[in-house]
């Protein structure tokens, strides 16, 4: 195996490439620096997306006698999906939504629904490119005794700033295909200290493939360590002042509203190969990461200028994110 015979870097446990369901080897020093890079106590390589890692999260609250836990109500179909198999009770945290999009959940929300659930899942930044509120979040979780959770499936870009779901969650994951550039279906899941290595780990060993990509880890350990892009980060900044932007806390996400006119927006784009991550109906969002070069920013406003936009349409489209399977 594997069965294309093409040698290369696609290959399978050999006895020189260690193997990552119990590594001793490179794949061994790869999480631990990548446990360092994100100030975690463990990090686990995945290959199979934040979805293995969110499955491996409630897999460990679910091992620890934990039997509900509480999350918005638009987290990602993931969320309760491993809610469902794992026969974890899901306790909704309503969330306002404000021209179309859901905003960050209550802090008063968060904190009832948590006297209802044995944990607190949140994901941090949203597809829209905002942060929950996870400092008022960890402290009401130490208060209560119960362990915090981030889905951070749009946040490993985030690791080098206190926005990172390292500072605040026992345990979280870090979607670097998205925001790094790892390849597709690379992520991390992470837990801050021991207390919870031994459950995600037996969590992570249960959901993950038997069958790894060895190009999708290397991508994952290149992510993680790929350097900050700060001239990037500060031209996306500019970029969503000079277009109107939707103001939100990610430099990496950019949305721009063009309502009625959003499609014809999105199929310009796309004449022209530039692909909005999501058209809402209202909404594009545009989504940025370290390797974003100047010049495609320049060449996006350059587009972006002749584009018209429209009004409000009150029928949005069906959110990608959210509950179903
Ligand atoms: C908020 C959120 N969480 C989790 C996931 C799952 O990530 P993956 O597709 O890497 O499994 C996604 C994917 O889009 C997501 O948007």
């Amino acid at each position: 195996m594997p069965g294309h015979k093409r040698g290369g870097e696609d290959i399978t446990e050999l006895s020189y490439s260690d193997c990552l369901l119990s590594p001793t080897g490179p794949i061994l020093m790869a999480e631990r620096d990548i446990a360092k890079i994100l100030n975690a106590r463990r990090s686990f390589i995945l290959t199979d997306g934040s979805t293995c890692g969110i499955f491996s999260m409630l897999y460990a609250l679910k091992r620890e006698g934990m039997t509900s836990v509480a999350f918005p109500v638009s987290s990602h179909r993931s969320v309760y999906n491993a809610c469902r198999v794992l026969g974890l009770r899901a306790v909704l945290i309503p969330q306002k939504t404000e021209r179309g999009i859901p905003l960050r959940p209550e802090i008063e929300d968060i904190e009832a629904a948590l006297k209802g659930a044995d944990a607190l899942l949140l994901t941090s930044p949203d597809y829209y490119g905002f942060l929950a509120p996870m400092s008022a979040a960890r402290e009401i979780c130490r208060t209560h005794a119960k362990p915090f959770l981030i889905d951070g499936a749009h946040g490993g870009h985030l690791h080098f700033s206190d926005m990172h779901a390292s500072n605040y969650a026992d345990m979280w994951v870090d979607g670097v295909h998205k925001s790094l550039p790892a390849l597709t279906q690379g992520a991390v899941v992470s837990c801050r200290t021991e207390e919870w290595a031994a459950a995600l780990e037996e969590g992570v060993k249960t959901f993950r493939t038997t069958s790894p990509s060895y190009p999708i880890m290397a991508s994952v350990e290149e992510a993680v360590k790929w350097p900050r892009n700060e001239e990037i980060e500060r031209a996306a900044a500019q970029f969503k002042e000079d277009f109107g932007a939707v103001p939100n806390d990610d430099w990496t996400k950019i949305l721009i509203f063009f309502g009625e006119e959003a499609d014809n927006a999105q199929r310009t784009l796309e004449a022209q190969n530039v692909y909005p991550e999501f058209n809402d109906g209202n909404y594009l969002l545009f989504y940025l990461s370290p390797c974003t070069t100047e010049e495609d920013l320049a060449r996006l406003g350059e587009l972006l200028r002749s584009l018209p936009r429209g009004r409000r349409v009150t029928e949005g489209k069906i959110p990608i994110y959210s509950e179903g399977t």
